[in-house]
């Protein structure tokens, strides 16, 4: 089936689940299922959860699962508020692929592209707040606020007076209109296009994909004792700084005070192991062929088993 997709770190998502028994695998993250048939097709012992806000990508994948029917099962809604709601036993595997695909990119009426005659940006196309609202209703103080939060934009502020600026004299209506502002404040010449860091801001605001991963890594930690895998692919600092943390906690044996003269908690606080201490990248063979794979980083943890 032609995909309008290709699934990043494929071969190495499957290795790090290759020691799964026999249970269920959830794809926080299914899009058109790349990661997802091949898992089904090589782990012929495991059954299927794909979560996803976006109904076009459920759809899609729907068909293509087809030839697994009677081991998947599809949810609409987002990870952080499907995945605490799961009930299948035993979960053993957990992939989220994080961002947007690139046919949600590609797609110029979804509103994610710097040409883009709409201003949308939203995932899932039922839910109520888009980048219209974002940017021509949020105070100056509050876009100044995503814009260096969410987007790491170093002229924030200018950046913030020309939307607020522009949009007094008539609503700002589609991405194409944005970017120009973007190009008036932010010098052209750089690597990226001068709109890329305010449109990931204004995405991660829309569709609130910090605090989705902060809810699934939550989720994760209260709820583990299978010696599940989890495996996590990051394509920009603010996602992946959430998971590297998050990890480093879970790995930690002792949590006394780093200030103490000596260790009284028992050293045995850790609740499991990355699998690798790096982050896994992609090779220069996948480079060649999706250049989506330049940023993504994957990392994996595997919790402890209770005995
Ligand atoms: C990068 S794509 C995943 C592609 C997929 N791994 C594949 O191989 O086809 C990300 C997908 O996750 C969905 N998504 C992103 N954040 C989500 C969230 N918080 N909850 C549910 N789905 C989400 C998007 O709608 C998109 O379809």
């Amino acid at each position: 089936m032609q995909t309008p997709h290709i699934p990043v770190l494929l071969n190495e998502v499957l290795a790090s689940f290759k020691d799964i028994g026999e249970g269920y695998f959830v794809d926080c993250t299914l899009g058109y299922a790349g990661h997802s048939s091949e898992m089904l097709a090589k782990y012929e012992n495991i059954k299927h959860i794909g979560i996803d806000r976006d109904d076009e990508a459920l759809a899609f994948s729907k068909n293509r699962l087809n030839p697994f029917e009677g081991r998947s099962t599809l949810y609409k809604g987002t990870f952080a508020n499907i995945f605490p709601t799961l009930k299948e036993e035993p979960i053993l595997a957990v992939l989220a692929d994080f961002g947007v695909s690139s046919l949600q990119l590609d797609k110029m009426e979804r509103g994610f592209s710097f040409n883009s005659e709409t201003l949308d940006m939203r995932m899932d196309a039922t839910s109520l707040l888009s980048a219209y609202e974002v940017v021509n209703e949020y105070s100056q103080d509050k876009l100044e606020y995503i814009f260096d939060a969410y987007g790491e934009v170093r002229s924030y502020r200018k950046l913030a007076g020309a939307v607020v600026e522009a949009r007094a004299k008539a609503p700002i209506k589609s991405a194409k209109e944005l970017s120009e502002i973007a190009k008036s404040v932010i010098p052209a010449g750089g690597k990226i296009h001068p709109a890329t860091l305010m449109f990931q801001a204004i995405r991660i605001e829309v569709n609130n994909e910090l605090g989705e991963i902060e809810g699934l890594l939550d989720a994760l930690e209260a709820n583990h004792s299978k010696g599940e895998v989890v495996s996590l692919i990051s394509f920009h600092s603010l996602e992946d700084r959430l998971v590297k943390n998050r990890f480093k906690k879970w790995s930690t044996a002792c949590i006394c005070d780093p200030q103490a003269m000596r260790c009284t908690c028992g050293k045995n606080h850790a609740i499991g192991k990355a699998l690798s201490s790096k982050p896994v990248t992609a090779t220069k063979e996948e480079l060649k062929i999706n250049l989506r794979s330049r940023s993504a980083k994957l990392r994996s943890f595997r919790f402890k088993k209770d005995v």
